[in-house]
C-alpha cells in the first residue's frame, strides 16, 4: 500500500468520496429528441459506474427544453425525466461511487447539431429531418459565433422563469438519487454569457459592473441551494478565463469564488473558455494539465476547495495535483471514454489497491490471483 493522495477519501458535508477521482460531465447527445436517457445512457454510465471513481458526474442536464444544446441532450424539466434518471443515480451509487450531475442553460449556444454532425446552428434542412430549430436566449442579443443564431436578450420574466426552472430540476435531481450536483456556469452557456462582459451588454441590474454580471450566477445558486439537501455537496464549474481581451479573468473567478462560498457552494470546477469558441472543439497544443493553476489559485486566493480538470490522463501527474495541494478532486474526461476503468488502473500504477480490493470481487478476486502467481518464485 503506498499513500497516494489521489486514493485518500473526501468528506464533504454528509458525503464521503472513496478517492479524488471524477469521471468528468460529457454529453452524450444521445437521447431521441425527448431528453429521456436510453439504453446507451445505461450502458455508458454503466460502464463508467465500474470504472473505480470517487465520483461519475453525468452529461449536463437541461433544465428547460430551450436550454439544451441540441435536440439530443438529457433533460430534467419534468417529472418522468427524473424517475428515468433514477436506476443511472442507483448504478453510479451502488458500484461505490458518489452518482453526481450537472445542471445546464445552453443559452446562445443552443440549437445546433451534434458535434459529429458539424455542431453548427440548426436550419431549414435540420427542420425538414424533424429537428427544427429554436428560439435562444442570453444576457444580451449577440450571436456566439458569427452566422449562429441571434439569442433574445432575457426580459425579467425570462430570468425569473429560469431561475425557478433551476430551482425545480434540482428537486428533481435530489429526488432521483443523485447526491452531488454541479451547476455549469461555463463554456459560454447561459450563466456565462451573464458573466462575460463580451457577452453581456446589458445595462439593467443584470449587467454593467462585475457585481452586476455576477448577479444571475448567484441568483441562480441562491435558487439550487435553496432545493438541494442541506447534507448533500454543491460545486459550480466556472470558465475561470474567457482567454480573450477584455473577458472574463481570474481575477473575476476568485471574486466569483468567493461570493459563491458564502452562499453554500462547496467547491469550484476550474475549466476555462469556450464563449464564443466551439468549447470542445477548438484544435490547440496544450500541456498536461493546463488548467490546474486555475484551481490551485482559486482555492488559494478564495479559501474554497477545488476540482482541477483539462488533459489531466497520467495517474502521476493527478496524484501530484492533490498531493501538492494545487485542488481537492481531479476530473477526467476524455481519458475516461478512452479508458472507462482509468482509477481503478491508477490504483494500480500508484500502488494504491495492491489486492485488487477495489475492483468488483468477480474479477478482483481472479487478478489478485494472477498478480500472486506472477510474483510467485519459479518452481
Ligand atoms: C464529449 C464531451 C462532452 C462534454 N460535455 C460536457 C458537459 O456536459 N458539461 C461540462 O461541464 N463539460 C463538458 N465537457 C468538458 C469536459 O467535462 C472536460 O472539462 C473537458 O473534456 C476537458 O477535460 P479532458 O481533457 O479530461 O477531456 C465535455 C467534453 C467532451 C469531450
Amino acid at each position: 500500500m503506498t499513500d497516494a493522495a489521489l486514493f485518500t477519501p473526501l468528506t464533504i458535508r454528509g458525503v464521503t468520496f472513496r478517492n479524488r477521482v471524477m469521471v468528468s460531465p460529457m454529453q452524450q447527445y444521445m437521447a431521441e429528441r425527448d431528453g429521456l436517457p436510453n439504453a446507451f445512457h445505461a450502458q455508458h454510465y454503466g460502464r463508467q459506474a465500474i470504472g473505480g471513481a470517487g465520483t461519475v458526474m453525468t452529461e449536463a442536464l437541461g433544465v428547460t427544453p430551450e436550454g439544451r444544446v441540441t435536440w439530443h441532450d438529457l433533460g430534467i424539466w419534468t417529472d418522468e425525466q427524473a424517475e428515468t434518471l433514477k436506476p443511472i443515480a442507483e448504478t453510479l451509487g451502488a458500484a461505490g461511487a458518489v452518482p453526481a450531475t450537472q445542471l445546464i442553460h445552453a443559452g446562445r449556444k443552443g440549437s445546433v447539431g451534434r458535434p459529429w454532425e458539424g455542431y453548427n446552428p440548426l436550419s431549414e434542412a435540420d427542420a425538414a429531418r424533424g429537428f427544427p430549430p429554436w428560439p435562444t436566449l442570453a444576457a444580451s442579443a449577440a450571436p456566439a459565433n458569427p452566422g449562429w443564431h441571434e439569442p433574445r436578450a432575457m426580459d425579467e420574466d425570462d430570468i425569473a422563469r429560469t431561475i425557478d426552472a433551476y430551482h425545480a430540476a434540482t428537486r428533481r435531481a435530489a429526488r432521483a438519487g443523485f447526491r452531488f450536483l454541479e451547476i455549469h456556469a461555463a463554456h459560454g452557456y447561459l450563466i456565462h454569457s451573464f458573466l462575460s462582459p463580451l457577452s453581456n451588454r446589458r445595462e439593467d441590474r443584470w449587467g454593467g459592473d462585475r457585481a452586476g454580471r455576477m448577479r444571475f450566477l448567484l441568483a441562480v445558486t441562491e435558487a439550487v441551494r435553496a432545493a438541494w439537501p442541506g447534507d448533500l455537496p454543491l460545486s459550480v464549474r466556472l470558465s475561470c478565463i474567457d482567454d480573450q481581451p477584455e473577458g472574463w479573468t481570474l481575477e473575476d473567478s476568485v471574486a466569483a469564488a468567493c461570493a459563491l462560498k458564502a452562499l453554500g457552494v462547496d467547491l469550484v470546477d476550474c475549466s476555462s473558455g469556450g464563449l464564443g469558441e466551439r468549447t470542445t472543439t477548438r484544435m490547440i497544443r496544450r500541456p498536461e494539465g493546463y488548467q490546474v493553476p486555475f484551481a490551485e489559485r482559486i482555492r488559494e486566493a478564495a479559501g474554497v476547495p477545488t476540482i482541477a480538470v483539462g488533459l489531466i490522463t497520467t495517474p502521476a501527474f493527478a496524484d501530484a495535483v492533490i498531493r501538492e495541494g494545487r485542488a481537492d478532486i481531479v476530473a477526467i474526461g476524455r481519458e475516461a471514454l478512452f479508458n472507462p476503468h482509468w482509477a481503478l488502473h491508477a490504483a494500480q500504477a500508484l500502488g494504491a489497491d495492491p489486492g485488487f480490493s477495489d475492483w468488483h470481487p468477480s474479477w478482483g478476486w481472479w487478478l489478485e490471483k494472477r498478480a500472486r502467481a506472477a510474483r510467485a518464485p519459479a518452481q
